[in-house]
């Protein structure tokens, strides 16, 4: 089983350096797929409330011989309640999904900056980790500003900020916003997808270089560039592939060649909406 390193953040957190992305993992198929993941040794799931399936990937750490205050379980607050009193009983509802005793982490799952609710829905978050719901709180898709208006008017900085990141959209100036304010980073669609990255010359070049698949490439680069990244994998055998990263000593040069890839920004959080 691979040795994952942690990385430290607010109030003493320790979040494993990847995790598993679990969108489209549903069903007894996506039991079997996060059980597998947890067998394999993952110890960060990925999960959302708008993903209908917080019931499965509770099933799976339920009936895992994994200690469980070994495990993060991460969901997501949808933006259709933001709300305080809606925010509240989501978070609450998130729970009862899951099976579990307690949420090891909420994130708000966009900030929908037109609607403006996002800091009534922080304070929610805010207040149920002080009733013991939840661990720890986070946000999600967040700009600096969105950052900046929810910690100062709460005074409670997220654990971290999870954005897309891949060498096509490595947002250099929001992972810089983050460390700046002390939340770490995570990374969704590692893997590029809706993308051509894993056929990108430049990502089989240095992949070819080193021996290794272009996905275990794109997570070194994560890695080495300080993000958690979320990978999602329903085969048993990419999910061991994609944990099996921590070795790979990608050179600065190497890092910069991919960070170098950069083309596009992904869906903007101050227009993009999710409910
Ligand atoms: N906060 C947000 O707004 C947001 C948005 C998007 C995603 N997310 C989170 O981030 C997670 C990951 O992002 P994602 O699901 O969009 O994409 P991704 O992890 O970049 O890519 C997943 C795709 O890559 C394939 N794959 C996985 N490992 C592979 C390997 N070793 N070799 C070749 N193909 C491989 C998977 O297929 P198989 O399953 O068949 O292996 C799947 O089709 C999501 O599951 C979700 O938890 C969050």
């Amino acid at each position: 089983m691979p040795d994952i390193p942690f990385l430290a953040g607010q109030d003493g957190a320790r979040i494993p350096a990847i995790g598993l992305g679990t969108y489209d993992l549903r069903g007894a198929s996506g039991v079997a797929a996060t059980a597998s993941a947890l067998d394999a040794g993952y110890r960060l799931l990925d999960t959302a409330f708008n993903y209908d399936n917080e019931g499965a990937v509770g099933r799976a750490v339920a009936g895992s011989p994994v200690p469980r205050e070994q495990l993060i379980y991460s969901t997501k607050l949808p933006g259709r309640y933001h709300r305080h009193d809606l925010a509240r009983w989501a978070i609450e509802e998130s729970l009862f999904r899951s099976g579990l005793d307690r949420l090891d982490l909420v994130l708000i799952h966009w900030p929908n900056p037109r609607v403006g609710l996002y800091a009534e829905a922080w304070r929610a978050l805010v207040e149920a980790r002080a009733d013991g719901l939840v661990s720890m709180i986070g946000v999600s898709n967040f700009l600096p500003e969105h950052l900046d208006r929810i910690i100062g008017e709460t005074g409670v900085t997220p654990v971290l900020n999870q954005i897309l990141v891949h060498p096509y959209t490595p947002h250099d100036e929001l992972r810089a916003a983050n460390a700046e304010r002390g939340v770490l980073t995570e990374g969704y669609s590692p893997l590029g997808k809706g993308t051509d990255l894993a056929q990108d010359e430049t990502v089989l070049r240095i992949a070819a270089a080193h021996g290794i698949s272009a996905a275990r490439l794109l997570l070194a680069w994560s890695v080495a560039i300080g993000v958690i990244p979320l990978p999602k994998s329903e085969s048993a055998a990419r999910q061991a592939e994609n944990l099996d990263v921590f070795g790979i000593a990608l050179t600065e040069d190497e890092v910069e060649q991919l960070s170098g890839l950069a083309r596009s920004e992904g869906a903007d959080p101050m227009t993009h909406e999710e409910f």
